[in-house]
């Protein structure tokens, strides 16, 4: 049931080209320049008239909802808040019936995550659901809802479901977009055509893997790591410390590249691996300095670039390509080697990849 593959979670991270397709099947049609959600269609003005859209998650579905603020805030310029449930529902919120609160759950089980949408429900909003498991309790409580149509997930650790839970989410804030006027129709195509290519992109990045497994043998037993990334790409940089504490169980924190002289650099010494996502974009010559910063204090850099990047190459003591495209979809890129990374460092401490200790695939108490 693992087709070939050792275990779950690594069939997973490579279903993502299928998974991202069949997310897109049916609701992005390239040929028409049209996207077509009904989640979203049938309740387009509650989705204009929004005073902001709050977002609610935990864990990796919460990283998802970051990504997606950054870009509805980009593309559509809706205000966005994203939080944790479990403190959104218990720190009693300003919320009333025009706002919207999109709750993301793979499982559609999480307690908090549930909780939240009874409550926001309680004061009027308007809840759309974006779940994977179909039929899940998360997608029946919510008015009206997208599923990520990545399959079944049985790895603990997320990963087809993140991106997913991204896709959904890009071709919501999309569609806003559009419908709001925010970008022209030539961009809405350009864009509609470049997401058609991530799967294939995808596929490619994760050709990588052989080399990745490489690095991973260097740096399995280190103690700490930081992920570092700016923009579209700090939340990416949340969840690749994440991947790695909760299957290999290596203390790692995820910061934006920024906040590092605010603290965290202290931690860095030649024993401290520094992943750090530097595609050749938006932020890009601003982490490049946030290398420097890092290779003078002796920290071992793994950068996360576009395919034929000098810069960084020159600075960091490995680098792991993934191709290039537009800004807001490159998180769809830059997760995968950080999942890679940390699988092939649990599997290598022999870790138990697929059930980590401690950990339920769906937290149903909170
Ligand atoms: C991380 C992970 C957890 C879940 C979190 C939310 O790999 O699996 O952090 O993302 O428990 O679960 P769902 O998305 O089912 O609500």
């Amino acid at each position: 049931e693992k087709g070939g593959y050792d275990h779950f979670m690594l069939k997973e991270i490579y279903e993502q080209p299928q998974a991202i397709r069949d997310t897109f099947r049916g609701r992005m049609l390239v040929d028409q320049g049209l996207i077509k959600m009904a989640g979203i269609d049938d309740h387009i003005d509650k989705f204009l008239n929004a005073r902001r859209i709050l977002i609610v998650a935990c864990g990796t579905s919460w990283h998802a909802g970051l990504v997606a603020e950054y870009i509805f805030e980009d593309l559509a310029r809706i205000p966005v808040e994203v939080e944790y449930a479990s403190e959104f529902r218990y720190r009693n919120p300003v919320i009333d019936k025009d706002d919207i609160l999109i709750a993301i759950s793979q499982s559609g089980e999480t307690a908090d995550t549930m909780a939240a949408i009874k409550m926001a429900k309680d004061k009027g909003a308007f809840v759309f659901g974006v779940c994977n498991v179909v039929g899940s309790s998360i997608s029946r409580e919510a008015h009206a809802g997208a599923y990520t149509h990545a399959g079944p997930e049985i790895g603990v650790a997320s990963t087809k479901a993140f991106t997913t839970q991204i896709t959904v989410l890009t071709l919501i804030a999309l569609q806003l977009a559009k419908k709001k006027g925010k970008i022209s129709t030539s961009d809405f195509h350009r864009y509609l055509q470049e997401l058609d290519t991530i799967p294939e992109k995808v596929e490619k990045a994760l050709g990588s893997n052989d080399h990745i497994e490489k690095i991973a043998a260097i740096y399995k037993d280190a103690p700490n790591c930081l992920y570092l990334g700016r923009g579209f790409n700090f939340p990416v940089a949340l969840e690749g410390a994440l991947k790695l504490k909760e299957i290999s169980y290596i203390h790692a924190e995820g910061y934006p590249a920024a906040e590092m002289k605010h603290g965290p650099i202290a931690l860095i010494d030649e024993q401290m691996p520094v992943v750090v996502i530097a595609t050749r974009k938006g932020h890009y010559e601003k982490v490049v300095s946030n290398i420097q910063e890092i290779k003078s204090r002796s920290g071992k850099i793994i950068g996360i670039v576009t395919e034929g990047d000098v810069d960084v190459r020159d600075l960091a003591d490995h680098v792991i390509e993934v191709p290039d495209t537009i800004e807001f979809m490159t998180p769809l890129l830059t997760t995968i080697p950080l999942q890679l990374l940390s699988y092939h460092i649990a599997v290598m401490l022999d870790k138990n990849v697929d059930q980590p200790r401690n950990l339920a695939k769906s937290v149903t108490v909170e």
